[in-house]
């Protein structure tokens, strides 16, 4: 038995080295840290149990036999965060380069298991060449396994990918099927081919970096829902995120003790929305000085910035924002944002996670690129979010609400549960220019007719006396307000019909 233990001993020290001094001073050397220093950045000091360690690949083709390390090229397991639990895997690129090897799936198939029976997040730290060429099918076989788990999943657990090395070929879907994705600056990249590959099939020259870095996944494509600088902030801003969710749909969001006051007035709300209409604000101003302790963690700050989304908190209860942004486009809806903020409503309500939006739109984005784009299938799916969302939903209209943009941001005719308007809302079609010049087509002297216009419709009354908003309010009560409701609201019970599933449009 003596023998036995210290092979024990002597095999769980190998693995803790993963592929040896070599291999993670490379590691090192190209500023990333190695798989087991991630899980102990982001985990509670001392909490992690792991899973596995003596696992090892069963290939034994291409002399792989010969070659072998315990707990082959992924560390899982779970931890604490924040003393709340959570299951991890983190892939080591000291060991065949992080590939997938068919033992390897099944370690993280395992932990994405037990997170599903006890309802645990699931945190991906992705760092890996991909499917483990030596094994073949056996590995693309361990991929499906994975995204199988990270479907079903889907709206039962948060999952959540951060791409700290290499994700190329198939590896890149289990990422974007989890809830949200976040790279490292200069270290992660993610692609379906390689540069190579795309060169002898469109011969297009790209780096990396390009096709496929932080920079193109958060500010072009989408994929990535926000960068950070090095793997200690990644994983430090990982852990913070974490702080917002809920360990599963079954169990609620954490309430923190607010040291905010929750009734506290913010006089310079009063004044954020300039005298001249189209004038530009900042709406991020308007989000801080509401939220609890100006913390607000902003999904795709990068991307779409026409809307704002990201979590905080309201008397210490986790909330989602949705905002249109002025400064950005005068805030309009278009087809990129439709997306980003239908795609985060929509893990709001999978969460129970209630929404506030403030509104501020002159409506969807005119033009042949969005047209041909597909613009109204895409801002159906902000619409369809919206709309089948049954947690609280509080809407505040700060200035315009034009036309269907109007119906879109979570208005009353979508159950909105609360809808305020400021005094300086405008709720309308459309603009009075626009407007006019369809009413009074070829008409001269359309001025007055315009000052007519806003007269009639550039406040908020219109809504108001119809019971649309259900109260105009003073700027500087917004928090008080919303924080009240949503104390009320916490006991809100909605059910949308029995069917298996809705048909959202894609
Ligand atoms: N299968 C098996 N081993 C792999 C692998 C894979 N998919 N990807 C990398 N490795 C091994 C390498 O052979 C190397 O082994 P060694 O240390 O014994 O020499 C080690 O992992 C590190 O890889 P290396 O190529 O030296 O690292 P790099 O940082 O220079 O490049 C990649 C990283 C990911 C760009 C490169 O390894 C690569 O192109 N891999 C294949 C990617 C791919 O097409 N995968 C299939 C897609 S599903």
């Amino acid at each position: 038995t003596l023998e036995v233990k210290s092979i024990i001993h002597q095999k769980r020290e190998t693995a803790y080295l993963g592929g040896g001094p070599k291999r993670i001073q490379g590691q090192h050397k190209k500023g990333k840290l190695t798989a087991r220093e991630r899980i102990s950045l982001l985990c509670d000091e001392g909490t992690f149990v792991e899973y596995d360690t003596f696992a090892e690949h069963t290939c034994t083709d291409f002399g792989m036999e010969k070659e072998k390390y315990p707990g082959d090229s992924v560390v899982t397991g779970h931890g604490l965060i924040n003393g709340r639990p959570a299951y991890i895997f983190s892939q080591d690129f000291t060991v065949f380069g992080g590939s997938l090897s068919s033992i390897h799936a099944k370690k993280i198939c395992k932990i994405m298991d037990q997170a599903m029976l006890v309802g645990a997040p699931v945190i991906g730290l992705n760092d890996s060449g991909g499917a483990r060429i030596q094994e073949g099918v056996e590995s693309l076989a361990g991929y499906a396994d994975i995204f199988q788990r990270n479907v079903e999943a889907s709206g039962v657990v948060p999952q959540i990918s951060l791409i700290m090395g290499p994700c190329a070929g198939g590896a890149v879907y289990s990422p974007a099927l989890t809830d949200f994705t976040f790279m490292v600056k200069d270290t992660s990249y993610l692609f379906i081919t390689g540069p190579d590959v795309v060169k002898s099939v469109t011969n297009e020259d790209v780096t990396f970096e390009e096709l496929g870095g932080s920079k193109t996944h958060t500010t072009v494509s989408g994929v990535a829902h926000r960068a950070f600088e090095n793997d200690v902030e990644a994983l430090l801003m990982l852990r913070s995120l974490m702080g917002f969710l809920p360990r599963s749909n079954k169990q609620p969001a954490p309430i923190r003790v607010c040291e905010d006051p929750w009734d506290r007035d913010v006089p310079g709300l009063d004044t954020v929305v300039p005298l001249e209409t189209t004038d530009a604000y900042d709406m991020m101003d308007v989000i801080l000085s509401t939220v609890d302790e100006r913390d607000f963690f902003e999904i795709m700050p990068a991307y779409a910035k026409n809307i704002i989304t990201g979590f905080a908190r309201m008397n210490g209860r986790t909330i989602g924002i949705v905002a249109n942004q002025p400064k950005v486009a005068a805030g309009c809806l278009d087809i990129d944002s439709s997306v980003k903020g239908g795609r985060f409503v929509r893990f709001c309500d999978s969460f129970d996670i209630p929404i506030i939006t403030f509104v501020d739109v002159p409506g969807f984005l005119p033009g042949t690129a969005q047209e041909y784009g597909g613009i109204i299938r895409h801002g159906a799916k902000l619409l369809y979010a919206y709309a089948e969302a049954t947690v609280p939903k509080i809407t505040v209209i700060t200035r315009k609400a034009y036309g269907g943009a109007y119906d879109v941001m979570s208005s009353k005719h979508l159950r909105g549960d609360k809808n305020y308007a400021w005094p300086t809302a405008e709720i309308a079609v459309m603009g009075a220019k626009g407007a006019v010049s369809i009413l009074y087509r070829g008409k001269e002297n359309v001025q007055q007719y315009e000052q007519e216009y806003i007269k009639k419709f550039g406040n908020p009354f219109p809504a108001a006396v119809r019971g649309f908003v259900d109260d105009i309010i003073e700027p500087r009560t917004t928090r008080r307000r919303i924080c009240e409701d949503l104390a009320l609201l916490s006991n809100k019970s909605l059910k949308n019909p029995y069917k298996k599933h809705g048909n959202i449009p894609l």
